[in-house]
């Protein structure tokens, strides 16, 4: 999705600016630009096609001194991606410009309005919009323009705007979109991204819907929708720095794949005292506890996917009713939600805008929503009754991976916690699966330890038009997210069934052209699970099997083996997903995609 990041202080902005918008580059983007003040009636203004890279060989020889501006990466939304729709945008003057992010769902109305009033329009976007609105409301002063601007406006929004007039003042805004400013008392930044600020401060202040802020060499001064004064406050950030860096691996993704052993241990550490899960933050009284009718679990894409092993464990455990909805669907349906629904909204981001809206419809029904995120201060934190954080640390992959093993420890542990709860399992039986959870983090070392068998396996899918995802119960939920990552990175056409799913339609896809990843581990299923891989064999598929260390059985039947080491059925979900996402990246590196920033995905969605 789009980036921001601006600067304003006494050092050159544009050295500041290039490097916040390489940054903001894992978000997935088509095009970059950047504008700054320099004290002259113009702005200085530059877009480029393409990476970032791009804008900086073009950037680098100019002479900029400006120490304010604005920069931009775009993911196209209205408008191709060519240099006229790429941000930042101006008035017809040229002495106003503007970044945006998110969509402006009036811009059609607002655009022919304004091209009676005599704007002439450059591009397709539907920002250029904001930027004539500025330029028909600018007095003389830029925060003035954009309190009367922002009210004209529907739909999401994150600006940055600067104006000739005012060359050392950047003026933001927001709504439903998240913007994050800071200042260190000689210089400010705005960005839509922590990660484009943590070099500059730790201490920032997270906009709030309808918030104004102006920013100057000499601070930051909020405002609220009517104009008053506010002083929001400000978050500490502790993220961990190197999480921004490679530490020399090839790419992010195969980092955060590494990093999921540690990141397990962290989710799940100090969650069980004597005996007992503890989630101090699922703030529930014992009697909301007890009167829960019904879990629903809302998300988008991976998270989604973390759902749904999320309530095969709820029902199992809890023998609590469990949905997994689809946010971008539930929030246009008419679901039914009540006071005694516990909603769980998972967003790795916490910006989701569907995500999101279902929140919002999930409390107006009356209903608490608990939200679990990666990224503190995100919108989900501010819209959910309690958040409980995933212990991922920052994410860059565009391909999520960390975050999906931390949602799924996460669930586990509410779906563990509401057994507890609800007197469903002793406190032995908790101790126990507690006990065999934390193996997981062992068994994924050792999983990565040695990738051979899954780099060989790759071969069989590298140069395959489709596949297709098999699995049971907990392998099926495993299969959806495999056949995700997949299709996300290496743009080979993959499909997830249930296993049982196939003969009901999905085998007239197979042939010998359609390899089969089975997830076959130890689990009740597994013999039914074996047959099903018999039938594709049948029909001529090549299959590789992600099955439990010990089974050679397996070997007899299934072209490739991944072994994983045996661990409960319940958190195979955390093991199985492991060789899943390296066979996806090993495919996607040999057909030579780039892994960390597939085409037309982002990060964070923050469109509808
Ligand atoms: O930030 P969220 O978890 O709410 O994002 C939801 C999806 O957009 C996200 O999981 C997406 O599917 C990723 N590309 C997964 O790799």
């Amino acid at each position: 999705m789009c980036g921001i990041v601006g600067y304003v202080g006494i050092t050159p902005a544009k050295d500041i600016l290039m490097e916040g918008l390489a940054k903001l580059e894992y978000r997935g983007y088509d095009s970059a630009g950047i504008a700054l003040t320099d004290g002259t009636d113009d702005l200085q203004v530059v877009h480029r096609v393409g990476k970032v890279a791009e804008l900086a060989s073009v950037v680098d020889s100019m002479d900029l001194p400006s120490c304010c501006g604005i920069a931009h990466t775009r993911w196209a939304t209205h408008g191709r991606p060519s240099e006229e729709n790429a941000h930042p945008h101006r008035d017809c003057n040229g002495r106003i410009a503007v970044v945006h992010n998110g969509i402006i769902e009036n811009y059609a109305d607002l655009r022919e309005e304004l091209k009676s009033q005599g704007h002439v329009f450059a591009s397709e976007t539907d920002t250029e919009t904001v930027a004539h609105l500025l330029e028909q409301y600018y007095e003389g002063d830029l925060a003035e323009a954009m309190f009367k601007a922002v009210d004209r406006l529907q739909g999401a929004y994150g600006l940055a705007a600067i104006c000739a007039d005012q060359p050392d003042q950047i003026v933001v805004a927001r709504k439903d979109s998240p913007i994050v400013v800071g200042t260190d008392g000689s210089a400010s930044m705005v960005a839509s991204d922590m990660v484009a600020v943590m070099n500059f401060t730790r201490d920032v202040v997270f906009l709030e819907d309808g918030q104004i802020a102006v920013l100057s060499s000499d601070g930051i001064r909020y405002y609220d929708a009517p104009g008053h004064e506010v002083h929001p406050e400000t978050t500490h950030i502790d993220w961990d720095e190197q999480a921004a860096e490679r530490a020399g691996y090839p790419d992010f993704m195969l980092k955060e794949i590494h990093e999921q052993p540690r990141v397990v241990r962290d989710t799940l550490a100090g969650h069980l005292r004597d005996g007992r899960i503890v989630l101090e933050d699922l703030t529930l009284t014992s009697e909301e506890l007890a009167a829960i009718d019904r879990v629903c679990i809302i998300a988008c894409g991976t998270s989604y996917h973390a759902g749904l092993v999320a309530r095969e464990l709820i029902e199992k455990w809890a023998r609590i009713p469990t949905s997994v909805e689809v946010a971008s669907e539930f929030r246009y349906r008419d679901p039914i939600i009540t006071s005694t629904t516990l909603v769980i909204a998972v967003s790795q981001s916490g910006e989701t805008a569907d995500t999101l809206a279902a929140v919002r419809l999930a409390r107006e029904a009356g209903a608490k929503v608990f939200a679990v995120t990666n990224c503190m201060g995100s919108r989900i934190t501010r819209e959910s009754d309690g958040t409980l954080y995933v212990k991922a640390n920052m994410e860059i992959s565009v391909a999520a991976t960390k975050s999906f093993l931390a949602q799924i420890v996460c669930l586990t542990l509410i779906a563990l916690f509401l057994a507890q709860e609800r007197g469903r399992l002793s406190e032995e039986e908790i101790d126990g699966l507690y006990h065999e959870l934390c193996k997981t983090s062992p068994q994924i070392e050792k999983i990565l330890a040695d990738t051979s068998a899954i780099e060989e396996a790759a071969t069989v899918l590298e140069h395959a038009h489709s596949a297709m995802y098999v699995g049971r119960g907990i392998g099926a939920t495993v299969c959806n997210e495999g056949a995700l990552k997949l299709k996300e990175i290496s743009y080979l056409h993959a499909e997830a069934y249930a296993a049982g799913e196939l003969k009901h339609g999905p085998i007239a896809l197979i042939d010998e052209d359609v390899p089969v990843v089975a997830v076959v581990t130890q689990s009740p299923t597994r013999e039914k699970t074996i047959s099903n891989i018999e039938e594709v064999l049948a029909r001529g598929a090549h299959v590789i099997a992600v099955a439990t260390e010990g089974d050679t059985e397996i070997t007899k039947i299934a072209e490739h083996v991944i072994y994983i080491p045996p661990i409960d059925d319940s958190f195979s979900a955390i093991t199985a997903s492991v060789p899943l996402q390296l066979l996806a990246r090993f495919v996607a590196k040999a057909r030579g995609c780039d892994v960390d920033q597939p085409r037309n995905l982002a990060k964070s969605v923050t469109v509808e």
